[in-house]
Order: C-alpha cells, then structure tokens, then sequence
C-alpha cells in the first residue's frame, strides 16, 4: 500500500512494484495495482478521477511486465492526486486468478477500490444482503463485499455529508473477522483511507526535513469535526505539524505496508496502527481517528524508527533468501545473545521479562504456543526448560491447543513463539488465554507485530528479518532464547550451577560450532545428489534431538515437496518399522548423549531389515561409521544445545533438494510466510 506525492506514473509503478516485490514470500498467486488514472476532461477533472486496475495471475513479475504493455496509459504522466495501491494475493476464497486478485471494486465504474490482508468471515451474510440489495458479485472472494459495502453506504448517505473515513467506519462496524485495508475512491480524490482489526498495518513516514513530533494525536469522532475532512486538519494544528514538520506539505510521504521491508528503503520512520485506528491521508495530510475512545487508551501514536536495513532483506549472492538464512545462523544466533549474557558472571538478563520474573516462578505451569516450526522449536527446547525452571511445560499447537478447548487458569504462564508474530492461530491462542487471565510472553522476531504487543512481556529473539518462507535461521534463535529464559529462571538454584554454567559455556561457541557445520555444505550436496529422485525420506531421533527430526521433515516436505515424517526412534517398533526396507531412504540422528544406546537400538532394528541409514552423528564414531550407509558429522555440544546444530545439515538437505528437483525455493507453492488467517 502506498501513498505517494509529486510522481511520475511510471516511479509509482516502480514504487508498488519494488514493495509488492519485497512482500512476496507473504503470498504470491497474484497481484494488481491501482492508481490514479488520465482526468477526465470533459468535466472539472476533479470528481471523475478514473482510478484504474491492473491484475494479473501468478508472480509479481507478470504484473509488472503487463504494466509496461499497457500503451494505452502515459507512464511518464505526473500525476495530480499521486496514489497508488497494490497487493500480492495468497489464495483463502476462491482460485488464484485476476478475477479474485485484489483490489476489488464497487462497480464496473471503480468507483471505490480495495485492497485487503486478512479474512472476513462474515462474508455470506454481507453478501446475500448486498445481493438482495441489487450487487452484483464478480470474483468468489471474501473481500468483495468490502468495496460493495461501501457504495452502498455511499449510495444511501441520504443528505448526509460523510467524509470518507465515515464511510469507512461504518463500513468496518459490519465486518467479523481480521483485516488491514486500503480504500481509494473517485468521489474522493486526494483522500485515501486505511484501518486495521487483527491483520498488520504500518505506515512509513518520510519527510526530507527532520520530523517535528514523536508522536500523532488522534482524533475521536466528536461528531464536529469530520474526520479526515481538510477541515480536521486545518483546524488542527497539531495532527498537521505533527507529521508535515515542513511548511510544504508536499515534503512528506507515506507508505502504507502491512510489513516494514516493503518500505524499509523509503523510510525507516513508522506509525504502528492499532486494531480500530483509522488512518486517513487528505490533501497530503494524515490524520488519525477512531471512532470510541476506550478507556485508559493513550491518544496517540507514537512513530518509532525501525532498526531494519535495506541490506538484511537483500539476497547478496545467495541463490535463495533461504540458503542466505541458513549461512546467517552464526550471526544471527550471536544477535540473539548479544548483550544478554554475561559471560564473566554466567548471569542471563532478557530485559523483556525481568520485571516479570517472580510472578514466572510462582506459576502452575509453562505452556508454550505455536505453529509449524516455531512449534518445533518449543519441542527442542521442553526438555531443559523442564529441567531448568523444575515445572511442567506443555507445548502446544495453536490451532489444537484451541480445539480443544484448553483449560488454562490465571496462575498459568503462556508463550506466543512465533517468527513473524502476526500467526492468526497463535494470535487468537493469545486472546484466548488473555481472556482467561495467564500471563502471557511473546517470543518474536518481528518487533511492533500483534504478538509482541499485545503480550504482557516477551523476548525479541533479533534474528533479522527471515524473508524465505521455509523458517531456518528464527528457528535457531528461538531454540536459543528459550534456552536463555531457563537460564534466567534457574540463576539462584544452587544445584544447577555446573549444569547452568555447561550450558553457558555451550552457548558461548555456539557460533563456531554452526560455522564449522555450514562447512558440510558439499557433502549433503551429495547426500541430495542421491536423494532427490525419491518419493518419501524418514528421519528418525529420539530425546533432545527429536525436534530436528519434525524440524526436518517439515522443510523437506515445504521446499522439496517429498513425503517426509519426523518419526520418534522410541515408538520405531510401535509401526514405522513396517516401512523400512533396502528402498527406503531414512536419516537417523545419534548423537552422544543419553539416548544413545535406545538410539543404536533403532539403528540395529533399521539395519536388520536391510534399511540404509545415512546418519547425522557426532564427529570420531567409528560405531556409526561402520552401521552406516553414510555419515554426517557434527561437532559435539552440549546435548541440549545439539538439536541447533542437527538441525542445520536438514535445512541444507532440502535446500539442495529442492533445487535439484527444480522448485523455486523461496515461493513453495501453496504456502506462504505469514498466515494471517485461520
Ligand atoms: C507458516 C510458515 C511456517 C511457519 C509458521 C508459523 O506456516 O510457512 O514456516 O513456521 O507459519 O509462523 P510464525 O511466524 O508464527 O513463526
């Protein structure tokens, strides 16, 4: 989303282009834009401004390449209201196609255009009364009834004079479900409007002259003054100066995005919306209202500076932002530590959560929260958190933790690990629990996302900005910041100091020990070179190194698109024994730790059936050497540090083998980074 002034057609093309670009690993079936289009001479030019659509399906880049054949529009035209919005869609309702890719429209006439991020589910009963009403439908998705809904609002103003943020409040009253949404429409030229309820929104300020305010009061429908009316602004000197610190409003720029790396490059200035808030750009000018003010709410918004740089979401010289993210795991895994540990006094400080630390300990229980590898993750780590902070911890995935209806009580402590804090099942886990009175952390990637604001404490993992959609290196650092909250947890238990101080240690080379595994790179290279052809992989462990195996199998079936189990060694006999066979290709991880005897149990169990193992094992085992049908060897650590180097040569595997089968391995089909619907 994006609101531009003083440009040329072409550089706002350019603009939306590059930022749908940088938010494709969020969704990628297909793509539009709007914007502004030729006057209309024969009136005043000013009430039938034209907005046109461009859609297409499939990639960003069709979308891009069908704006250039379009002859019929003058690229090099500068234009008069500057606006332009686009989005790349990840199908919920309704095929991809142009048809169903946004934004959608009131009528064949555009006289009021949406884009949408997020999920109605209210839709039916919109639509059958819009339907009724006399609309017609012309794609099957959810948020047609969006533009609809707003015409016929429009439509039925009677005498009233409704600004077009009026509008959109009535308009947003109507919808059950999340949302982040831009409106343009030509009865409103010079106006664009933006609100959100569960989805994100953000807006990029950039302004050639040093912004005047930190913060931006909002405005509360008072009924005298319309907001988002020119007059709102005029009369209101602050919200104007607050934003347009100079004189010519002109100066200033805004960038609606539902993700900073679609805007990071135009400014690193941003207002994180709230749920309700409505945003509304008039003659230049931003104003922010809502329509009830809630008790206790701070009446502005303040614009933070994201600490993101263009770079950290670049590619470089990686084939895929996945692969870069693997090779970032030294570094990103030291970001997670950095400032954190002391290393001279073994003291763990996570700033988010000192101030809770007490109400932590006195609790009934750990239940941590997530979905696919941020899941995993709480996995890895059960077992030294249990250990560590001597409580029980359930780990849970969202969606079943709330099928199931999960009792949970107010001495209960919950944690929302998510990379991209914006899940919607990890965020309703989060609502749910809320409502029931647990305390509740968040264990993010994404500073300002849902999660980490609407949690009572939590910790930024700092991985940087994961932009494959196959998680990799947030995975680590979330094993790592897990691991470091047990730390903290356990400072003043005399009887786990040598554990404590083990684990320290571990941590300390942690980054060495991933960089000597990342040199592995060749020989799993060649362990693909054998695999890719094969229709299922096994990958089997047991104690601190199941998780890999889910972990695992997850990425091989994500980016490969091969069957894939992670399959506990202990319940081997319990039925997957009944596959193995001299065909079927499995992975066993062995590591030296206590699990290691059951683990050459299983092994002798896979040999005995004519299975050829390829084993991931801890470097000098001759015993492995000689079972196997191949070796991985890997450093040794601690063993609950190990699931974060037995992980790294899975991640690889099917990075390789998604390329040798010739998958694009950034955009796996069907799957996207953020889901922000149910
Ligand atoms: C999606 C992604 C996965 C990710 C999961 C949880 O399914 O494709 O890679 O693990 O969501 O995402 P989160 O942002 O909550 O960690």
């Amino acid at each position: 989303l994006n609101y531009c002034v003083s440009r040329t057609r072409k550089e706002i093309f350019e603009t939306l282009v590059k930022g749908l670009q940088r938010l494709e690993y969020r969704g990628y079936d297909s793509a539009g834009i709007a914007v502004d289009g030729d006057k209309n001479t024969t009136t005043d030019g000013i009430n039938n401004n034209i907005i046109v659509l461009i859609k297409k399906n499939g990639k960003v880049k069709a979308l891009d390449e069908e704006l250039y054949k379009k002859d019929c529009m003058d690229l090099e035209v500068e234009l008069d209201t500057h606006f332009g919005m686009a989005h790349t869609r990840w199908a919920t309702h309704g095929e991809p196609s142009a048809l169903n890719s946004h934004p959608h429209r009131s009528d064949k006439n555009n006289e009021f255009v949406v884009i949408h991020n997020g999920i109605i589910t209210n839709y039916k009963e919109l639509k059958k009364y819009l339907n009724s009403k006399g609309y017609e439908f012309e794609s099957e998705t959810d948020t047609e009834v969006i533009p609809k809904l707003i015409k016929y609002v429009y439509d039925n103003r009677e005498r009233e004079d409704l600004s077009f943020s009026t509008l959109v409040e009535r308009v947003i009253q109507q919808l059950e479900g999340a949302f982040a949404l831009m409106f343009k429409s030509s009865h409103f030229p010079r106006e664009a409007v933006a609100t959100r309820r569960g989805s994100p929104l953000l807006i990029g300020v950039r302004s050639k002259y040093e912004l005047s305010a930190e913060h931006i009061p909002i405005q509360y429908n008072t009924g005298d003054i319309m907001p988002g009316s020119p007059e709102a602004c005029h009369n209101r000197p602050d919200i104007a100066n607050a934003v347009n610190s100079a004189e010519d409003g002109k100066a200033v720029e805004y960038y609606f995005a539902s993700d900073a790396s679609a805007i990071i490059e135009h400014t690193n200035k941003v207002i994180y919306l709230e749920d309700d808030d409505i945003a509304a750009v008039v003659g230049g000018k931003l104003s922010l209202h809502r329509l009830n003010r809630l008790a206790g709410e701070v009446p502005v918004r303040a614009i933070q500076t994201l600490q993101m740089e263009l770079q950290e979401i670049m590619k470089g010289n990686f084939e895929a932002f996945m692969q870069k993210e693997i090779f970032e795991q030294p570094e990103s895994v030291f970001n997670t530590m950095r400032g954190r540990i002391c290393f001279d006094t073994n003291k763990v400080i996570l700033g988010g959560l000192k101030d809770h630390l007490k109400e932590i300990k006195r609790c009934r229980r750990l239940i941590m929260i997530g979905c696919g590898t941020s899941f995993h993750a709480a996995v890895a780590t059960r077992q030294a958190l249990e250990e560590l902070t001597e409580l029980p911890v359930m780990v849970e995935l969202a969606s079943d933790f709330l099928d199931r209806n999960t009792p949970v009580f107010r001495d209960d402590v919950c944690f929302y690990i998510s990379q991209s804090g914006e899940t919607a099942d990890t965020l309703m886990a989060l609502r749910y629990c809320k409502d029931r009175g647990a305390l509740t952390v968040g264990v993010t990637n994404t500073v300002g996302s849902s999660i980490s604001r609407d949690t009572d404490c939590g910790v930024h993992i700092n991985a940087g900005p994961e932009i494959g959609v196959a998680s990799t290196k947030a995975y680590t650092s979330q094993f790592v910041a897990l691991i470091m909250f047990g730390l903290m947890m356990s400072e003043d238990r005399i009887s786990l100091q040598t554990r404590r101080l083990e684990i320290i240690n571990g941590l300390r080379i942690l980054p060495e020990l991933i960089k000597k595994v990342l040199t592995l790179d060749k020989n799993i290279k060649s362990i693909a070179d054998e695999l890719y052809e094969q229709r299922s992989l096994l990958v089997m462990g047991r104690g601190f190194n199941y998780a890999t195996c889910l972990e695992g199998a997850l990425k091989i079936k994500e980016i490969p698109y091969m069957h894939s189990e992670g399959i506990l060694a202990g319940e081997l006999k319990h039925g997957p024994l009944a596959l193995i066979d001299k065909h079927m290709p499995v992975i066993m991880i062995i590591m030296r730790d206590a699990c290691y005897t059951k683990c050459q149990n299983a092994l002798q169990q896979v040999t005995a059936r004519s299975g050829r193992p390829i084993i991931l094992c801890c470097q000098d085992d001759p015993e492995m050497s000689r079972n196997a049908y191949k070796t991985i060897e890997l450093p040794q650590t601690v063993d609950c540090l190990q699931g974060i180097l037995s992980v790294i040569p899975l991640q690889l595997l099917s990075f390789h083998l998604a390329v040798l089968r010739g998958y694009d391995v950034d955009c796996p089909r069907s799957l996207a980074k953020s889901v922000t619907v149910e």
